[in-house]
């Protein structure tokens, strides 16, 4: 397992390190995605054709899931989770909130996750039931908060009508909890809370290569991971906190949440 930690941490460093020096030159090229809001700049696409290559050198065989370039076929039961740069927005507008995210899954399990902050100078860390680290320091959860002094991290999706619904849901949790948070990038969400910088978080509609990493850095620092009504976390729904608070945002967002059964 921690050949696959070490690995995915080489790899994520040296498509943060290419960001980092490419950056000032190359980010304004940007293509639209699924909606004018949802972009790609060209150092999104050469990122993760860095890490793919890296991957395939190093593991021939094995699976690749990554935002941009979707899923390569293959036998093999590991398959690697890249988001190339979570929090695009942020790295186009020169705001530091993005990350390189690398998650490996073995049976279908994530099994060792990084992300790497590159402008902040952070790289998280987590392997399966060997805990999450920030630098060298071992992180936990911020337990034993109720909800009414959480400060609570969110996310938006890119379309109309999902914003128009996520708007009024976090309407109705803002005058329960301490604050609200909405920070730009999913992977860094979950690594803040793992680091005790927020409590929870919670979003509708994100994917597996947004939360894979992110999402062991935060259940190895203590919190519980989960989608609503006992559900698993899926592209439909994220909510993560230490258990307790888990449950007391979870109570509130499915009186809020019209999509609450999905
Ligand atoms: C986005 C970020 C954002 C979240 C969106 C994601 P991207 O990922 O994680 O925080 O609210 O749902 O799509 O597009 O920057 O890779």
């Amino acid at each position: 397992m921690n050949d696959f930690l070490r690995l995915a941490e080489d790899i994520a460093r040296e498509a943060g390190d290419m960001l980092l020096a490419k950056r000032p030159t190359m980010s304004a090229v940007v293509e639209t995605k699924s909606s004018p809001t949802d972009v790609v700049t060209a150092l999104d696409t050469a990122s993760e054709q860095l890490i793919r290559e890296r991957i395939e050198a190093a593991r021939p065989g094995d699976r690749i899931l990554g935002e941009e370039g979707g899923e390569a076929p293959g036998e093999s039961d590991v398959r690697w989770i890249v988001d190339p740069i979570d929090g695009t927005v942020n790295f186009l507008y020169g705001l530091p909130e993005w990350a390189v995210s690398i998650a490996v899954e073995v049976g279908g399990r994530v099994v060792a996750g990084v992300v790497n902050i590159p402008a902040r100078g952070e790289v998280f860390t987590a392997a399966l039931g060997e805990g999450a680290f920030l630098g060298g320091a071992r992180l936990r959860c911020n337990t034993g908060v109720p909800l009414a002094q959480a400060l609570v991290a969110t996310g938006f999706g890119y379309g109309q009508a999902r914003r128009a619904v996520q708007g009024r849901v976090v309407a109705g949790v803002l005058p329960r909890v301490r604050d609200i948070r909405r920070g730009g990038s999913c992977a860094i969400d979950l690594c803040s809370l793992a680091a005790g910088r927020v409590d929870a978080y919670y979003e509708r509609g994100i994917n597996p290569w947004d939360y894979g990493a992110a999402g062991l850095v935060a259940t190895e620092s203590g919190a519980r991971l989960g989608g609503l009504n006992g559900r698993p976390v899926s592209p439909d729904f994220a909510l993560c906190a230490a258990p307790g608070l888990f449950e007391e945002l979870h109570d509130l967002l499915v009186t809020l949440d019209p999509e609450r059964d999905a």
